[in-house]
């Protein structure tokens, strides 16, 4: 009794004295915040919406509205000029438009990607995602030695065999747009290229057979899912402790765990076939399975960093390449004297054979114009960011070591200092007689840690559309909308809505 009546005595100086203790770190870190503010704040840039959140206010009433945030940076970039300032907690954001400042950082491997945003990304809500494999790995090292085993998955030799792999799959659209041409049904191109585009890397990839057009999977929504997770857990720091969003985020976790348990899967019938002496491809998931280790036992975390590069292939090979593809597609439905002019160039280079080679893909010209200027208005990964931790003068602009740059080629791309007249749709900026764009430009980012699947995604689009535009005649359903849905990546909002015809009715 006694003791029971001395605890009671005792409790409520407990209680006092914790939230003292909370109570002097919140003060203190307060003040941390408050010392960073008056390091930063002679770099130029929008006034903070809160004293704690900064900045962070902004992106979420942009998210809230269905918007796309690199519409913020872009005003940004117009009002404050080519160094702007961000605040979030006790981050401090550089955004930078500078090409001399983009070509130092990205182009030398001495500014790591950042920790906040790709440490969000090794673990979604609590559950592994992208891990360390190659787009997240921070560590050098650990990079290097991936990217190295990973190159001659992505060779020019090695893509070059690989076009009939292409050809194929692609082939299985054309079959699909028949039927919509037959039926005089709307297309919905955005589903439709999602599906080749995962059917392609699941095959070249991997080694699997999908065949997304014919048979339903889980995979496009647990993608999808993801990505809206990412989204979500990268740009609002309160969005996991909020109530009403832990459905969401269970299902966030839950497509996660689907994807890597195919990989799991995927790896071990791969595994039992070398083991067994089988033929295997040299393909994207033999050289996974290189990476991780030749040891004879694997370790847990060789196992989950296998995974890792897993996830990472299946989402950055297939997403961004599908969603270029549907804006394509929706520009030249809305410029049909490109259109016409790229026609022309596949009829002459193409003519009428099924069979697509490298060599003819080579050769179309203006079709690459079209698809270059499509990332530029449309990049699909539109940002990349790196760590500062030198101090560094970035146009006049003394930056103290210890901030995250970020780089964002949808804000260059349409900045009018850059690109004369920017939202004009013009394929012949990129005219192989042209100026290079001067580190503006960046769809693929640059430097050392640039698309490794840059070539193959070109490869893979420039397939599709020539074909595309060799079969049929496409014109957009009237009245939708040409806007961007923002999920980290960008898509059409619209799904481009298209009626189909044939154009040889031989
Ligand atoms: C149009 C299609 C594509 C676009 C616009 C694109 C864009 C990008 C961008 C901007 C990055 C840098 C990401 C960052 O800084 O965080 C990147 C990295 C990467 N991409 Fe792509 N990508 C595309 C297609 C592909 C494909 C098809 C593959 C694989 C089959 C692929 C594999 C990778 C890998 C592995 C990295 C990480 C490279 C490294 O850090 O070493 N991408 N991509
Ligand atoms: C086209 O119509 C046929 C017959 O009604 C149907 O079986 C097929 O699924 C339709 N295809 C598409 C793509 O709408
Ligand atoms: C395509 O390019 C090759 C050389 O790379 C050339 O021999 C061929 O004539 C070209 N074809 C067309 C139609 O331009």
């Amino acid at each position: 009794m006694a003791i029971l009546s001395a605890l009671w005595s005792w409790l409520p100086h407990a209680l006092l004295f914790s939230l003292c203790v909370f109570f002097v770190f919140f003060l203190g870190y307060c003040l941390y915040i408050r010392h960073l503010h008056l390091k930063y704040d002679h770099i130029p840039g929008p006034p903070r919406k809160s004293f704690l959140f900064g900045h962070s206010a902004y992106l979420v009433e942009v998210m809230k509205k269905d918007g796309v945030v690199h519409d913020l940076f872009l005003e940004w970039a117009e009002t404050y000029g080519p160094v702007y300032r961000l605040n979030v907690l006790h981050y401090v954001i550089i955004g930078v438009y500078c090409p001399e400042a983009t070509k130092e950082i990205l182009m030398s491997p001495k500014y790591p990607k950042d920790k906040f945003l790709y440490k969000r990304l090794f673990n979604l809500f609590g559950q592994r995602f992208l891990g360390n494999g190659l787009v997240t790995a921070q560590n050098h090292e650990l990079w290097y030695k991936q990217r190295r085993i990973m190159d001659p998955a992505f060779s020019s030799l090695y893509l070059r065999g690989l076009t009939g792999t292409f050809n194929e799959r692609a082939e299985k659209l054309m079959e699909r747009l028949s039927e919509e041409a037959d039926n005089n049904t709307v297309a919905n191109m955005l589903h439709l290229v999602n599906c080749v585009a995962l059917d392609i890397i699941a095959k070249v990839a991997f080694g699997v057979d999908l065949d997304l057009l014919k048979y339903s999977s889980p995979f496009p929504k647990a993608i999808e899912t993801c990505l809206k997770g990412m989204c979500y857990y990268v740009r609002d720091t309160t969005f996991e402790y909020k109530p009403q969003n832990w459905p969401f985020i269970r299902e966030v976790r839950e497509a996660s765990r689907l994807l890597r348990s195919t990989g799991a899967q995927w790896i071990n019938e791969r595994k039992t076939a070398i083991q067994n002496g089988e033929n295997v491809p040299k393909d994207i998931l033999t050289q996974i399975i290189k990476s991780a280790g030749q040891e004879e036992v694997m370790t847990k975390e060789d196992e989950e960093f296998m995974l890792d590069n897993f996830v990472t292939f299946f989402i950055a090979g297939q997403e961004t390449t599908a969603n270029q593809l549907a804006f394509c597609i929706m520009e030249l439905g809305r410029h049909p004297d490109i259109l016409e002019r790229v026609k022309k160039e596949v009829d002459e280079v193409i003519g009428v054979k099924t069979e697509i080679s490298y060599d003819d893909l080579g050769n179309l010209t203006y079709l690459s114009q079209v698809l270059k200027e499509t990332l530029r208005i449309y990049p699909t990964a539109p940002g990349t960011s790196r760590d500062l931790l030198e101090d560094m003068v970035i146009d006049g602009h003394h930056i103290p070591g210890g901030v995250t740059c970020m780089f964002s080629s949808y804000a260059s791309g349409r900045l009018e200092k850059f690109f004369k007249d920017p939202l004009k749709f013009d394929p012949d900026r990129f005219h192989p007689d042209a100026p290079k764009p001067y580190y503006c430009y960046y769809p693929f980012a640059l430097g050392p840690r640039s698309c490794l699947g840059q070539n193959f995604a070109q490869l893979e689009a420039k397939l599709v559309m020539a074909k595309l535009i060799q079969r049929f005649d496409f014109t957009l359903v009237p009245g939708q909308s040409f806007d961007i849905k923002d999920t980290g990546t960008l898509r059409p909002k619209s799904g481009v809505l298209c009626k189909i015809q044939h154009r040889h009715t031989s």
